[in-house]
């Protein structure tokens, strides 16, 4: 039990913190945006920050999260939030990891702008700028207007003048008509960087008379920095800083690694601050299941001076003052690091559960629990293939963010299902050949497995599916459902340590009766096929490839209850376990 021990040391000078972490608002812990919340953008509007990160192929997409403390952020909506945003886009993308890359947010005029740019479609990059008065309802996110690109991360700059600018990855620059789509031709090579790979990111500020060019570079894995030029002319030449990079964490020994892809903005006390990504991986890079994670830092930006960011770590102190403490954030959503306690009595899916591609319509409905209609595909279906088996019509799944390193997942499954291969369970998912799944399934009986139901053998199946992952994939386990369990099945997904979950199912009624059915290294679920996704947990139905079309066969529609998700712990640096990220 050594590693409760080591949580309970740690934990307990924070959670007395915590109680009254107003105290002394000099120290906060990284990430301040856990699980998977990729290039992060942010801008300040007023006494609130909103914050953006890629989504890739989840749906809903693009979240925007507010904070007016900087270290609670809530989820107000999803920019990306409705199929006739861009309609067959999603149905067309055949990739794990296209869709809607990095976006920029930015507030010009009384009205919020987000672009970015999704991925993966036939006809190549399509270039979107959605607009919203009121970045709190989903629904006031319009349409986009689309421009055409070849290239990724825009950035979205105003001019004293007016004229809007996008910069992308490369770095190029174009004036932008945002009305129409339509962007001034050739695009400007304005920066090449300093030499690392991959100059992307491009953030642009205009300060004291100079416009300041702030990248990314040498690709988003350990070689990740932030790096920044300037000129008085948006065209260039823009003259690099002699001290560059500004941030990174590259060949350190830090927990926190991949530093880079960042924005900066400031605090109404004038302040600078700037959030980017990271990976809670130590210089091992080898478990790092929440994938690349939003984090901040204090900046120092004197006149005329170069910005001097702080080194980014898990413990962040030394800086004078973070804006006072406040969950008194408008919206409906939950705060990024809340449990969540659902029990889908009514009202909408929850913000915070999305899904694997834009789902089939109908396939989600919270009636008495969340009705899953199955899909034919299972969680890993058979990719680039028929389109109905592929995924891309959505795959029956809905899940949340992995955001502690610790945590408990559980949810009371009712199922009945009728004909063999008929599965409804839970999952940490990264890919969809990256999986860690546990299901009651309806299997063929056979003379090693008694028969309970005329027509086959209701089980619990532990299945692991990770490709690209230099270990060995775990040996599917499966246990006959014991005939005493009455329904519903509780099915939990629980961290044994920080590098290791355990899969296992109880009737909800008795979990003294829980029947451990896997084990599992988060490794299966770290970089593989998604080096640029992070795991999500949560729950699927699916009837494996039988059925026709988009429908499964009759009887296998599954109905969750009770759905539970309780962080436990954040690992903030080797060997450190503190109770939950916050304030001290
Ligand atoms: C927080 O600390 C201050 C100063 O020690 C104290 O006055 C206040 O009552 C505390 N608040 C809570 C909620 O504990
Ligand atoms: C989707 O792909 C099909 C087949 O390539 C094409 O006909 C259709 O226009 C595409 N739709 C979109 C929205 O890209
Ligand atoms: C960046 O490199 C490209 C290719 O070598 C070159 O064409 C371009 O002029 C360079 N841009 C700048 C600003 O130096
Ligand atoms: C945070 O610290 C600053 C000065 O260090 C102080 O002015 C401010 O009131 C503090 N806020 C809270 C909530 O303690
Ligand atoms: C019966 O099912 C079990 C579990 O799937 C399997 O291990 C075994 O090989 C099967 N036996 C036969 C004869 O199919
Ligand atoms: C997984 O990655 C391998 C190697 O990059 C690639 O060949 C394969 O197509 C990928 N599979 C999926 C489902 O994306
Ligand atoms: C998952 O679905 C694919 C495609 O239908 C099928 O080939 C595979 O056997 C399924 N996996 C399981 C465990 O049934
Ligand atoms: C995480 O797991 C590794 C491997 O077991 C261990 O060395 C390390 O101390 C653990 N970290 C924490 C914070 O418990």
């Amino acid at each position: 039990m050594k590693t409760t021990k080591q949580i309970l040391l740690v934990a307990s000078a924070v959670i007395g913190a915590l109680a009254n972490y107003s105290e002394n608002n000099a120290t906060y812990f990284n990430p301040t945006l856990p699980g998977w919340h990729s290039d992060p953008s942010c801008t300040r509007v007023k006494d609130t920050f909103y914050c953006v990160t890629s989504t890739f192929i989840a749906f809903p997409g693009l979240p925007v999260y507010a904070s007016k403390d900087l270290t609670n952020w809530k989820l107000i909506s999803h920019a990306w939030n409705r199929e006739s945003q861009l309609p067959g886009l999603s149905y067309n993308t055949s990739e794990q990891q296209q869709g809607m890359y990095a976006a920029t947010i930015r507030y010009h005029d009384g009205v919020f702008h987000l672009i970015c740019e999704y991925l993966g479609t036939p006809g190549g990059i399509v270039g979107v700028v959605f607009k919203s008065t009121d970045p709190f309802d989903d629904a006031a996110w319009s349409d986009p207007i689309r421009f055409k690109t070849g290239k990724i991360d825009p950035d979205l700059f105003w001019d004293d003048d007016g004229k809007a600018y996008v910069a992308t990855q490369g770095i190029l620059l174009q004036e932008i008509n945002l009305k129409t789509g339509d962007l001034s031709q050739p695009p400007v090579s304005i920066w090449n960087g300093t030499g690392g790979v991959w100059p992307e990111g491009p953030h642009i500020y205009k300060k004291d008379g100079y416009y300041y060019l702030m990248i990314a570079e040498g690709g988003t894995a350990q070689d990740h920095s932030i790096t920044i030029a300037r000129s008085r002319k948006i065209y260039g030449p823009y003259e690099p800083y002699e001290n560059n990079p500004i941030l990174t964490n590259k060949h350190t020994n830090r927990f926190f690694q991949t530093v880079g892809h960042g924005d900066l903005f400031q605090d109404e006390a004038g302040n600078w601050w700037g959030m980017c990504l990271a990976t809670r991986s130590g210089p091992d890079f080898k478990i790092y299941p929440m994938g690349r994670e939003a984090v901040l830092f204090p900046a120092t930006w004197n006149k005329g001076e170069w910005p001097v960011l702080q080194t980014v770590e898990g413990k962040m102190s030394g800086w004078p003052s973070l804006p006072a403490v406040s969950r008194d954030v408008a919206g409906d959503g939950p705060f990024n690091t809340d449990p969540d306690v659902y029990d889908f009595k009514g009202g909408p899916i929850p913000k915070n559960l999305i899904h694997w591609r834009v789902p089939r319509e109908g396939a989600f409905s919270i009636k008495n629990g969340l009705e899953v209609v199955p899909s034919r595909n299972n969680l890993t279906g058979i990719p680039f293939g028929d389109i109905e088996l592929s995924g891309q019509r959505g795959l029956a799944f809905i899940g949340r963010r992995q955001t502690h390193t610790l945590f408990t997942y559980s949810v009371d499954l009712t199922f009945d299902p009728k004909s063999v291969g008929q599965e409804a369970g839970v999952t940490v998912f990264l890919t969809q050949v990256n999986h860690i799944d546990l299901g009651v399934v309806l299997l063929e009986s056979n003379s090693t497995i008694k028969t309970a139901k005329s027509k086959g053998q209701l089980a619990l199946r532990f299945r692991v599916e990770s490709k690209n992952v230099p270990i060995p994939v775990p040996a599917t386990n499966i246990v006959p459902i014991p005939s005493h369990w009455k329904s519903p099945i509780r099915l939990q997904i629980s961290t044994r340590n920080n590098i290791t979950y355990d899969l296992s199912a109880m009737p909800a009624s008795n979990e003294a009766a829980a029947i451990k059915v896997g084990t599992a290294s988060a490794q299966l679920v770290s970089g593989g096929n998604g080096t640029f996704v992070g795991s999500l947990v949560g729950a699927y139905a699916t009837c494996n490839g039988a059925g026709k079309g988009l429908d499964c066969p009759e009887g296998g529609k599954a109905v969750f209850g009770r759905w539970r998700y309780t962080g436990k712990g954040q690992q903030v640096a080797q060997g450190v376990i503190v109770a939950e990220e916050g304030r001290s």
